[in-house]
Order: C-alpha cells, then sequence, then structure tokens
C-alpha cells in the first residue's frame, strides 16, 4: 500500500509496510488484535491491519502502564499502539511474513474498542466454518486473509476493466434500478409504488433496453459495472442480485465486440499471475458443434471424452432398445472415456447421473477382445458396426465406451454431465490449464410447451428476416465460455423496428402487449436507431474462477444463502400492515408456521 504521508492520532504507518530499514523509527499503529502471546515475562501482540501484520512487543520495563493494559487484550480487540520498530535477534525472525525481520517495541497503547470471542478463528483460513455462521457475522469473516484478498482481487479486475474502457473511450452512465420488466428469462423483483396505487416497478435483470437507448442516443460506446436482479432458482454459480461489467458499442459487427472484450479480459486475466492467458483471437465454436461434442452450450474443453453420434454406425442391429430409440426419432450418442476400471456398481450409479436429465440408462461396454467389444451386448452387433463404433470413438482394448440412446436433447445433457462427472472422478483437468471459447451461430428460437421463446433475450439481431419458419433462424448471439462456465454473453441486436415488432409476434405478444411493455423501444427505434451490439460479463463468476473459489458467495461481500436470504440483516423480512397499506399491498401469504 502506499505510504501513510499524514499521520494522526490512531497511526502514520502500515503495519504490514515495515521492514529492516525502518529499525530504529517510532511508528504508530493501529488495528485488530490478531494474536497474542505470554512468553516469559513479555507480551508478543500480531497486530492485524488492511496492509498485512506486525508483531508487537510489550515490556514490563520499557512501560509498565502499556504492558499492565496488553495482559487484557484479547483477539479482535482494537488498538492503537506507539513504539519503537526494532530489528528482531536472528532466531526470532520470520521469513514467512513481509515484517518478520522486526518486531515494534511498544511504550504506549491506546485500546479504542474491545471484542467479543469471534464466534470463528480469524487467523486460520483452514478451519472449515458453517456458511450461515459465516453470513450472518460477516463483519468477523471478512477479516479473513482469504476473504480480502479475493475482494482484493475482485476490485483490481473491475480496476482493469476500467482502465481498458476508458483507454478505448468508453463512456460510464448509470441507468435505473427502479424500472420496468427487461426480460432476461428470469421472473422479475418487483417493488411497489406508494404514490401509484396499483403499479409496480420492477428491478432490471439487465441494464439491456436502456443501453440500446444510449446508442440510439449516439453516445456510441457505453459501459457500466451494473448490478442485475433475476429471481430464478439460485445454484452455485448464480445469487439473484449480481454484477455485470455491461458494455454497448454502434455501427459494430460481432467481430468488433469480440475483438472489444478479448482486450479487456485479457487485461483481466493477466493480474493472475499463474494464469496463462491463451493469445486472442480465442476460438469460436457453434452452438451445433458444441451442443453434438459435449452436450451443451458451456463446453469444457479442458480434457476430451467427445461425444460422438452412432447412431448412423448402430442402425439395423438386434439390440431392440438401441433399435426403437432410432425408431421413435431417438439418437444414440457416446463417448470413449479411456481406459477406467470401474466396478459393476461404480458403473450401475452413473446411472444416476443421466437420470437427473430424463434419461434411462447408460449402457457401459469396455472395448477389446475378440468381438471388439466385452460383455453380453457385443453379441446384438455385426463385427463390422462394432470395428465402426471403435473407429469413430478412436477406442483401444480396455476403454471404457458410454452409450446413452434417447430423445436428442436427454442424450445430449446426460452425456454431457458424464463427461463432467468423469473429469471430477479421475481428475482429467490438467493443472493450471484454462481454455476460453466463444459459442457463436446460435438458433434465434426455441420451441417450449409455450411455444416459441428466445434462446438470448428478444433484442436479439436474427441472421435473416425471412420468419416463415422460426425455428430455423440463427441469432447474432455470442457467449463466451471459460472452463465450461459461462461468464459472458451478447449479441447484435435488432435495430429495426419492424423486425422487433415482428420478433415479439412470434414470441407470442400481440401489438397491444408488445406497446404496453416496449412502446419506449419501438418508438426509439423510429427515431434514427443505428447498428449497434454488446454484451455483458458475470464479475461474480470471473472473480470467482480467478480467486479459485467454489461458489460466487464467496467473491460477494454481502451474498445470499441458496434459499435466497441473507443471514446477516434476515432480509427478506416480513413489514408492518401499516407499510403494507401504504404500497396498497395486502399478502396472502400464509401465516408463519407456529412452533410446536
Ligand atoms: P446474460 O443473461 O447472458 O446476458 O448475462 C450475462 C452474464 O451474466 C452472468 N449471469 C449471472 N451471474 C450470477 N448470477 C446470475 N443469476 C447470473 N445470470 C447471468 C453470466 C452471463 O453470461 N443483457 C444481456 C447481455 C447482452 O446481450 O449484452 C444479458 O444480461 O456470466
Amino acid at each position: 500500500m502506499k505510504p501513510i504521508t499524514k499521520g494522526n492520532g490512531f497511526r502514520d504507518t502500515w503495519t504490514g509496510e515495515l521492514r529492516g530499514t525502518d529499525a530504529g523509527r517510532p511508528v504508530r499503529v493501529a488495528g485488530w488484535v490478531h494474536r497474542r502471546r505470554d512468553h516469559g515475562g513479555l507480551i508478543f501482540i500480531d497486530l492485524r491491519d488492511r496492509s498485512g501484520i506486525v508483531q508487537l512487543v510489550f515490556h514490563p520495563d520499557t512501560s509498565g502502564e502499556a504492558f499492565a493494559a496488553a495482559e487484557r487484550l484479547r483477539s479482535e480487540h482494537v488498538i492503537s499502539a506507539y513504539g519503537n520498530v526494532v530489528e528482531r535477534e536472528e532466531g526470532n525472525k520470520n521469513p514467512n511474513i513481509a515484517t518478520g525481520e522486526i518486531e515494534i517495541s511498544v511504550t504506549e497503547m491506546n485500546v479504542l474498542a474491545e471484542a467479543e470471542t469471534p464466534p470463528f478463528p480469524v487467523d486460520d483460513d483452514e478451519v472449515e466454518v458453517d456458511e450461515t455462521l459465516r453470513l450472518a457475522n460477516r463483519a468477523v469473516d471478512l477479516r479473513r486473509e482469504v476473504m480480502l484478498r479475493t475482494l482484493e482481487l475482485r476490485s483490481d479486475i473491475v480496476q482493469a476493466m476500467r482502465e481498458v474502457l476508458v483507454e478505448r473511450d468508453f463512456l460510464e452512465v448509470e441507468t435505473p434500478i427502479l424500472t420496468r420488466s427487461t426480460p432476461e428469462g428470469a421472473r422479475d423483483f418487483l417493488v411497489p409504488s406508494r404514490l401509484q396505487a396499483g403499479a409496480w416497478y420492477a428491478l432490471p435483470q439487465s441494464p439491456q433496453l436502456f443501453k440500446q437507448l444510449l446508442m440510439i442516443a449516439g453516445y456510441e460506446r457505453y459501459y457500466q459495472i451494473a448490478r442485475c436482479f433475476r429471481d430464478e432458482d439460485l445454484r452455485g454459480f448464480r445469487q439473484p442480485e449480481f454484477t455485470q461489467l455491461d458494455v454497448e458499442m454502434a455501427f459494430v459487427d460481432e467481430d468488433d465486440v469480440i475483438e472489444m472484450m478479448e482486450s479487456v479480459m485479457t487485461r483481466v486475466f493477466s493480474l493472475v499471475d499463474s494464469f496463462d492467458v491463451p493469445p486472442t483471437p480465442w476460438p469460436h465454436l457453434t452452438y451445433a458443434e458444441s451442443m453434438l461434442k459435449y452436450g451443451n452450450d458451456k463446453p469444457d474443453t479442458r480434457f476430451g471424452l467427445e461425444i460422438h453420434d452412432v447412431g448412423p454406425l448402430l442402425k439395423g442391429s438386434d439390440f431392440k432398445v438401441f433399435e426403437s430409440v432410432l425408431g421413435g426419432g431417438g439418437v444414440i450418442r457416446a463417448l470413449n472415456a479411456g481406459p477406467r476400471e470401474m466396478s459393476r456398481s461404480e458403473l450401475e450409479g452413473l446411472n444416476d447421473v443421466v437420470r437427473i436429465f430424463g434419461a434411462k440408462a447408460v449402457a457401459p461396454i469396455y472395448a477389446g477382445g475378440d468381438a471388439g467389444w466385452q460383455g453380453n451386448l457385443a453379441k446384438f452387433f455385426t463385427r463390422e458396426q462394432i470395428d465402426a463404433v471403435n473407429a469413430e470413438l478412436e477406442a483401444s482394448e480396455g476403454d471404457l465406451l458410454l452409450f446413452v440412446a434417447d430423445a436428442e436433447s436427454v442424450a445430449a445433457a446426460s452425456l454431457g454431465e458424464l463427461r463432467l462427472e468423469l473429469s471430477r472422478r479421475f481428475n482429467l483437468v490438467p493443472e493450471g490449464r484454462h481454455d476460453l471459447v466463444w459459442i457463436v451461430d446460435f438458433p434465434m428460437f426455441e420451441k417450449t410447451d409455450d411455444g416459441w421463446t428466445a434462446i438470448h433475450h428478444p433484442f436479439t439481431a436474427p441472421t435473416s428476416t425471412d420468419f416463415s419458419d422460426p425455428g430455423t433462424l440463427g441469432s447474432r448471439g455470442y457467449d463466451l465460455v471459460l472452463d465450461g462456465v459461462e461468464i459472458g454473453g451478447g449479441s447484435i441486436r435488432i435495430h429495426e423496428q419492424a423486425v422487433q415488432e415482428q420478433v415479439f409476434e412470434i414470441l407470442g405478444m400481440d401489438e397491444e402487449e408488445a406497446e404496453r411493455r416496449f412502446g419506449f423501444l419501438l418508438k426509439a427505434l423510429k427515431q434514427g436507431a443505428p447498428p449497434h451490439g454488446g454484451i455483458a460479463m458475470g464479475l461474480d463468476r470471473i472473480v470467482a474462477i480467478l480467486a479459485g473459489r467454489e461458489s460466487i458467495r464467496d467473491v460477494i461481500a454481502f451474498p445470499k444463502t441458496a434459499s435466497g436470504g441473507d443471514p446477516l440483516t434476515g432480509a427478506p423480512a416480513p413489514v408492518d400492515t401499516k407499510q403494507l397499506r401504504e404500497l396498497y399491498v395486502a399478502s396472502t401469504a400464509p401465516p408463519p408456521a407456529s412452533a410446536e
């Protein structure tokens, strides 16, 4: 940290910055008692501030008063101390900490605040602490070094993003939090209006429509570190409230946006020494190829085990299960898991992995033996079929081949998850490897039980304006995937009002609804809208991957739990009936179950 130029009554020096060359200097430091040790008439305190830790030594002969006060110090008390920096004796130097050559011989000490015994140790990052307890005591939890380092990295990442964008003339603009629905595929969080009875704001799922309006306004290059709100089911890499680096540019095509974000992210990844940033341009993979080879649109390409379509090679066999799936329009997909020896029960356990996706089972076959495949299934297939599949999967003697026969989406998702499960189980990701890949050529629409829905959001430009068969239309969207995690996504947008209206229509919105919900966008699209496009990056996910944390909760200062709650403040919480009345809201929630 930069030196403190003007000290005050609390301190004139950061603890973590003191070195051997400071010996002989009087200093004043302040911070928290990290550890206390009593040693043969001396008291040692490790004092911690944001910059690090320094050892204070209290000697009864140097200052009886300070020594007596030090005897009463406990972990996490807040103090200010004054004394001389002295070099430690040779045997007492600690090469493991930056200030290990010196200590401060304290002559004066003030206790600024006492602290209760902390609910868990602050000085040990290794101890496992229950997450709810950590979140409920977040001020203590955030003191742990691992949390400080993570939030410092987060701050550095945001800084690096800003630097590149400012160098490239991007303008930072804030957009509203109290707004109307901005659909990104999740439920909205709603806020009732007091001044307009019965009306509601929605919190933005993203600043999407505002950034498009800024392009129409001629701001051309916009960015924002934007908070987004989505009421969706939460998993490890999702929060109801999260942060995006949101960017938009006018007069651009896909390559311009991709080049810009590669330069931003190269600067970001370069912050981490161990991250070997792949040279740009990063590879592109089409959506169709990703779905086929990896079973999803966020492929982890750091290890092989790619999925192959083997239905055409196995057609006409005596194996009824495969034949009936193929006959019913399904597919047979397979991957070569390599020479993995797994017990019968372990192989059966793989069925549980695929059942989540609706698949009935995995058929495991070991390659090799006289028939080309070992085990019972071989007898149902001709030698040519077996040889063709072995060639397709590049199978050698002893390789485990896994087959799933089902509807295409089920087989893809099942084998996609099996790949990941095998990589976790057999540690298949090479140490330190990071892969970046752009997923491109997405379909525009997807058919669901509710009709057509947009794969990206409904403002994404289609590759053609022939809407006669929505299922065949491509979109100009792109996602950036890092190590199997979607860290960003964007698109070239629709800038023609007529096209936007047509997309709304395919999504099942009549003119009246489109006007009511998005009239402001449709109007702006008639007011001189340049071609434009952009992207948004998931900041929390990026920080989590770079910091090596399992959950994005560990990279957000004050996150929510999996059930959307905040154990610190108790949010969400009931409110007074009076407050609800002022908002014209009545609750239909059942009364809380009474404690038995
Ligand atoms: P999208 O919905 O793909 O695009 O979001 C962009 C990125 O935000 C991250 N993300 C999340 N991170 C944490 N918790 C969540 N619940 C969550 N949801 C998304 C992901 C994702 O890639 N308006 C468009 C962007 C654009 O078109 O410019 C949008 O929001 O890393």
